[in-house]
């Protein structure tokens, strides 16, 4: 069998991980030959690639980022790109192709899956809004970097009695917020999933200081808004795919805080950073699996599929439901966290 990778959209930690996993199942277990793409669907629609052997992989389990390059290029950006996708599976004689994405590379996964392609999606993204599988892999490496951020910004808030708003990645859902906050006890959560009201925020920040207390940290997720009319906010614009681009939730509640409750408060934007660096072991072997099961999959002929988990089992989902909605974070978790707004 000849089986084409690549790695989509934003970045996430273990991408590496299920490159090595499919290159060990593929090329040791089943004898074939495994072709990586450069910097995601750009690579297939130039036909920009390279073999990937043993050697190639050697080493990078453990390291972030992706060895082939990522970009946010997709095949419907060209008005010919479904057409030349095929071309250049057709000519390199692809029996499979393994895209490893988000919502953005799965969609397009599923489009080229409609139009006759081999694929069989792997899921990645560390904001965990995936839906048909529970988790994905780079989700627990930046909470636990949000998480550390969190635990070493206690302790400067504390010294200089302040308010920190810090933004937490999550375009749409607030799964970084929610389990960060958590983690670290903050003392309010923002999510995208329920529009926050600043006088509701302000009360409860400032119910903190009228109890005593000399600090106060609320975790917010860049896609958070404010509730319509409840204060003025600037929504930020989109970039040249036409993903929306933030315009600094933190920042602009962080303003807002401090006129209203008269308290020094300063945003902190975690950024990209929790997008970088070693993943950790559970990513790791998630995102193994998943190598594992994609490589099992296209060997079963079972395209037009995704790799997701379902409680500890890996199970094979169709492509076109994985993509129909985002997994949003549940009205029951918001109970649990005790302080989402
Ligand atoms: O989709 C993952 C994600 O990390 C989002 O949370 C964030 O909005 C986005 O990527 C940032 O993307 P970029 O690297 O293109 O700025």
């Amino acid at each position: 069998m000849r089986i084409g990778v690549l790695t989509s959209g934003g970045d996430c930690p273990g991408l590496n991980a299920v490159i090595r996993s499919v290159v060990h199942r593929a090329v040791v277990d089943h004898g074939d030959e495994v072709i990586g793409f450069h910097d995601g669907w750009k690579g297939l629609l130039e036909c920009d690639y390279r073999k990937l052997d043993l050697d190639a992989v050697g080493g990078i389990l453990a390291r972030g980022g992706t060895i082939l390059g990522s970009s946010r290029v997709q095949p419907a950006h060209l008005r010919d790109g479904v057409e030349r996708a095929k071309g250049h599976v057709t000519d390199l004689g692809l029996d499979a192709i393994i895209p490893i994405g988000g919502e953005g590379t799965l969609k397009a996964a599923n489009l080229l899956s409609e139009a006759g392609l081999p694929i069989v999606g792997v899921p990645k993204t560390i904001d965990n809004d995936i839906a048909s599988t529970d988790v994905t892999f780079g989700f627990d490496t930046a909470v636990g970097v949000a998480t550390e951020a969190l635990d070493r910004l206690k302790t400067t808030a504390e010294s200089h009695q302040r308010v920190l708003i810090v933004e937490v990645m999550g375009r749409h859902t607030g799964w970084i917020a929610l389990h960060s906050g958590m983690a670290a006890g903050a003392h309010a959560i923002v999510v995208p999933e329920r529009p926050f009201d600043i006088a509701e925020l302000t009360e409860v920040v400032g119910r903190r200081f009228s109890d005593g207390k000399k600090f106060a940290i609320v975790v917010v997720a860049e896609g958070a808004k404010p509730r319509e009319g409840s204060m003025e906010f600037n929504q930020g614009k989109t970039d040249i795919y036409g993903h929306e681009r933030f315009a600094g939730v933190a920042t602009q509640l962080s303003g807002e805080l401090e006129q209203r409750l008269g308290k020094e408060a300063r945003p902190v934007i975690l950024g990209h950073v929790q997008r970088g660096g070693t993943p950790t072991a559970y990513d790791r072997v998630l995102a193994t699996r998943f190598g594992w099961h994609a490589v099992e999959a296209a060997h079963r002929g079972e395209f037009g599929m995704m790799t997701a988990l379902r409680g500890t089992d890996i199970t094979m989902v169709p492509l076109a439901a994985a993509v129909e909605t985002l997994k949003t974070v549940p009205a029951e978790r918001y109970a649990e966290a005790q302080v989402v707004l």
